[in-house]
């Protein structure tokens, strides 16, 4: 690359267009105009198969991902995810957590942990954290309510982590579910471009 940065969300939301869509789309305008190339990858546009703890990833050794046998598409979303400077990680509030199709996608990041069999727990296969990520999530409830009586941002930030990201910023907007087309408002969306400009800077 020639020193353009690259940011790449990953949205896990089940609503184009929704709260969390826009959100998004916020942050990556803003990174767009520090002259970042963005690209947002909606999950549900996307094939995953869920983790089936064959342990094969995880059984392999090395700094580099283990190779998961299922054939779908997560190989080649990691592949970018690895290829950019940047992520965005962003899911709405379900049952006090994020979205089925955000967990499935984090749960077959397991591939950046060893962990063979007879082992106690995962370890992370580096340490370094070289990229940049911004959590976004969304909930009906009161923002400070939902995300300090949850465990949903911490979830978002163990994934980036996973996937080599300090986490630079969160944006959680509450009282999410007032209205069917509902605007995120002035102050999110100022805190959306203030956290995309901080991601590529
Ligand atoms: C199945 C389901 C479960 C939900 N669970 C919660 C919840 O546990 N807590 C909460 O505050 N909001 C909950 N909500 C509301 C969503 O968080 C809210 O509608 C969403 O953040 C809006 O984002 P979106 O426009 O991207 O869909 C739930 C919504 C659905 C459909």
């Amino acid at each position: 690359m020639d020193g353009q940065k690259k940011v790449t969300a990953i949205v896990g939301t089940y609503r184009k267009g929704g709260i969390i869509d826009t959100a998004v789309d916020e942050i990556l305008a803003s990174a767009r105009e520090q002259g970042a190339l963005v690209e947002k990858i909606h999950l549900t546009d996307t094939r995953i198969e869920f983790c089936t703890n064959c342990r094969t990833c995880t059984g392999q050794t090395g700094r580099e991902r283990g190779t998961c046998p299922l054939s779908d598409d997560m190989a080649g979303i990691l592949d970018k995810i690895e290829q950019s400077d940047a992520l965005v990680l962003a899911s709405p509030m379900n049952f006090g957590t994020v979205t089925a199709i955000m967990k499935r996608f984090i749960e077959r990041l397991i591939c950046y942990a060893c962990w063979p069999w007879g082992a106690m727990a995962p370890r992370k296969r580096t340490r370094e954290n070289t990229k940049r990520a911004v959590l976004i999530s969304s909930s009906a409830a009161p923002a400070f309510l939902a995300r300090y009586t949850t465990r949903i941002t911490g979830l978002l930030k163990q994934a980036a982590d996973l996937m080599g990201a300090r986490t630079t910023g969160v944006l959680f907007i509450g009282l999410a579910a007032r209205k069917q087309h509902q605007d995120i408002g002035a102050r999110a969306r100022r805190k959306a471009r203030r956290l995309g400009r901080k991601l590529v800077q």
